[in-house]
């Protein structure tokens, strides 16, 4: 953090004492105020729900200019990387800062691919859940269950205790969210295979059966790893920010990607891609293209509670660069899949052009995000609707857990405690049971 020559004065209309702020620049970006010291000098709080003017942390890890449509993992733009990464160099570099030579990637393949199966008592534990449980339900479940199973890295403290962890997380994801499908279907888990890639191997532990051989196909395993890349981080997001504040506490890694993945579920968040298919669907079954104008007057009535899921976000106020990568990958699936004349994907591209033409959306600076076209991509290539924020879980991962690092590390770290201004009843005393 630089400090600014420029400083903020704040000032009281009751003559109170006035107070001078440090300001902080960061590479790009919005300069910080630092009100640390507000409450101490001033005995007041900041009021600011939802977080719309806070930076809770500084961050070396992604950077997002919303008003541009821009994102960058450690400065690199996800246009660049999208195009010539993998997943796993995508990895690297959000935990380590840089890209890796070719050495430190064949390492850190190597390493990951390592830890892929996961303890044998998982699939009894797995086995409690009932076959019909909500993916999410059994993945929240699953994760926190790691903490159970690795009592040798589970110190959140211990920068060994927490690499490992991170490999271990990564590399068992995949075979966590297979197994949970698996389990719903009643087909029997597929172990790891790992001459495979990360995304090939997860494929193949999704949609092989032991009964015959499952071939890969090149052009789904690059639209997964896409897709991986795509979700890999997106900086202070909710569940990146429940998985900093919950490991503030000092509680174990795995315990801390389990509040992740619970916070992910929530339909304005990661569960935005299912309840976008979900809306397509509603929306085909009610006559489809002919029927968008009268879906969009929906939407635009304020009274109908209906949103246009995929479109919209709180930090891009331009099309989103993912979205951009997502329609081509999209594109490029169908293609493959001879699905070309999918009636979703021409649905979604009917609802896009009239939005982004409508006054409503445009007003509003609401574009296209991410999930729009991810459905759609994932369900071509057959993985069921409720199982795609699972899909995010797996991706942003390693993102939660670079975020988690980095605040371990940080000497200004301290348990998050965000204050509230109280509104309910001040001191009164209790009546006894027959005055009330
Ligand atoms: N459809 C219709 N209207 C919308 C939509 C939408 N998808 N999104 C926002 N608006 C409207 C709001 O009604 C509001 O209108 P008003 O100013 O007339 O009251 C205005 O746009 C601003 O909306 P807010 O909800 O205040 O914006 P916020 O930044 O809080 O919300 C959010 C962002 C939650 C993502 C919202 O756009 C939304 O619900 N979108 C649909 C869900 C979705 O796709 N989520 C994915 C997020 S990306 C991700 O997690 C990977």
């Amino acid at each position: 953090m630089t400090p600014s020559d420029v400083k903020a004065t704040l000032s009281f209309s009751d003559g109170s004492p006035s107070m001078e702020l440090p300001i902080y620049k960061g590479t790009i970006g919005p300069d910080v105020i630092d009100i640390r010291k507000l409450y101490g000098q001033t005995g007041k709080f900041t009021y600011d729900p939802g977080f719309l003017s806070t930076a809770s942390c500084n961050s070396t890890i992604t950077y997002i200019d919303g008003d541009k449509g821009e994102l960058l993992y450690r400065g690199y733009p996800i246009e660049q990387l999208a195009v010539n990464c993998d997943y796993l160099e995508t990895c690297y570099l959000l935990l380590n800062g840089e890209l890796p030579n070719a050495t430190q990637k064949s390492e850190f393949q190597a390493r990951v691919t390592n830890h892929t199966m996961v303890n044998e008592q998982m699939q009894f534990f797995l086995r409690g859940f009932r076959r019909d449980a909500h993916p999410m339900a059994v993945m929240t479940g699953l994760v926190g269950a790691l903490s159970a199973f690795y009592h040798d890295s589970t110190d959140i403290n211990n920068p060994e205790h927490r690499e490992i962890a991170a490999i271990r997380l990564i590399a068992k994801m995949p075979t966590l969210v297979a197994m949970a499908y698996k389990y719903t279907v009643g087909q029997p888990y597929i172990y790891p295979k790992n001459d495979l890639s990360y995304s090939g191997n997860f494929l193949r532990m999704m949609f092989a059966t032991p009964c015959e051989e499952y071939k890969v196909s090149p052009v789904i395993e690059r639209a997964l790893d896409r897709i991986f890349i795509l979700h890999a981080d997106h900086e202070q997001n909710a569940s990146t920010s429940t998985v900093r504040l919950c490991g503030s506490s000092g509680t174990n890694p795995f315990a801390a990607i389990a509040a992740g993945v619970a916070c992910l579920w929530g339909p304005a968040h990661g569960g935005a891609n299912e309840a976008c298919l979900n809306m397509l669907e509603d929306i085909q079954k009610m006559g489809g293209v002919a029927k968008v104008g009268e879906f969009m007057n929906q939407v635009k009535d304020k009274n109908s509670g209906v949103r246009l899921m995929g479109f919209g976000h709180r930090v891009y106020k331009n099309y989103d660069p993912r979205a951009k990568l997502m329609q081509e990958t999209c594109k490029e699936v169908l293609m493959e899949l001879g699905l070309e004349n999918d009636p979703l994907f021409k649905l979604a591209m009917a609802l896009e052009k009239i939005a982004l033409e409508d006054d409503y959306f445009v007003a509003r600076k609401l574009y296209p995000n991410v999930d729009f076209y991810s459905g759609i991509v994932q369900r071509a290539i057959g993985i069921p609707v409720p199982l795609f924020t699972a899909i995010f879980a797996l991706a942003r991962t390693v993102g939660w857990i670079a975020q988690l690092n980095e605040m371990i590390a940080d000497p200004e770290y301290k348990i998050g405690r965000p204050r509230q201004l109280f509104v309910g009843a001040a001191n009164r005393d209790v009546k006894p049971l027959a005055q009330r």
